[in-house]
């Protein structure tokens, strides 16, 4: 089984080309909102995670979930961090949430991917994100082979990611969003939204909740690019990943 976490379809097609033939795939952002939070797994299958590196760290929803987590297995737990940037921080922390939830995790693979954080950085271009798609797919065969052989690696890392949680936490404010009138009321970003943050008011959206998980879904995934956060996004282009265009 496979709990994973997306805002524009790279740690989908992570845990989808990770995953062990007819393995299950649970959507974090779904069962949240279902409050589905029992799972047993049988011993034989491996449990994975697969979530995007945010801030340094481990985005707010995925750690939200796993504190309500009860998960009954006798199993290899291992987990994806896909990254913008080829580096991931949040190992140290991930063990610690899984640890207090009587988790003991074994391997931590990392997969870089095309950037999505466009209210920060520029969206890479067409030849970029093709290559660092293809090396992705490769990673991740890798790690599927990995995983068959139940590979462990201790679980490293400090406390880095735990002293990026406040500042990511002091980040996450959803005001700078807007929509211009080139939006058509459509609803996908409320929709899309798995923090449910987004509400459609008067045919246009409305970011009802201050904070966010701030998984950039939103921005990147509005059909008409309407979406601005404050005046800098407006040339940084999108990046959604091919299996969600
Ligand atoms: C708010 C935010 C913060 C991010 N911070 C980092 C970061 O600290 N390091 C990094 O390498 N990538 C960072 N990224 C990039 C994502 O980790 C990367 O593009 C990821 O593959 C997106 O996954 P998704 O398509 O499944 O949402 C950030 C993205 C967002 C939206
Ligand atoms: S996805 Fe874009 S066009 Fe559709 S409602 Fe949201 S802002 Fe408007
Ligand atoms: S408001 Fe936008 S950035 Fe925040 S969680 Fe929802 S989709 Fe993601």
């Amino acid at each position: 089984m496979i709990f994973y976490f997306t805002g524009t379809g790279n740690s989908l097609a992570a845990a989808k080309a990770a995953a062990q033939p007819g393995e299950q795939l649970v959507s974090i952002a779904a069962a949240r909102q279902k409050g589905e939070f029992r799972y047993t797994v049988p011993a034989k299958e491996p449990v994975g995670f697969v979530f995007p590196e945010y801030f340094a760290t481990v985005p707010i929803a995925v750690i939200e979930f796993i504190r309500r987590l009860e998960l009954r297995h006798g199993g290899y737990v291992y987990a994806v961090i896909t990254s913008g940037g080829g580096r991931h921080h949040g190992d140290g922390l991930l063990r610690r949430e899984l640890a207090a939830r009587g988790i003991t995790l074994s391997r931590v693979f990392g997969v870089h991917m095309p950037d999505n954080a466009v209210l920060y950085f520029k969206a890479p271009d067409a030849r970029k994100t093709e290559t660092l798609l293809r090396r992705a797919r490769l990673k991740c065969g890798e790690i599927r082979r990995a995983v068959r052989h139940r590979e462990c690696k201790p679980v490293r890392g400090g406390l880095f990611a735990s002293v990026m949680q406040p500042v990511y936490r002091k980040m996450n404010t959803t005001r700078p969003f807007l929509a211009e009138d080139t939006c058509t009321g459509c609803g996908k970003c409320a929709r899309n939204c798995p923090d449910h943050a987004i509400r459609m008011a008067n045919g246009k959206p409305f970011w009802q909740k201050t904070h966010c998980t701030l998984c950039n879904a939103c921005i990147n995934r509005c059909p008409v690019q309407a979406i601005q956060y404050g005046k800098d996004t407006k040339n940084r282009g999108r990046y959604v990943h091919p299996d969600l265009r």
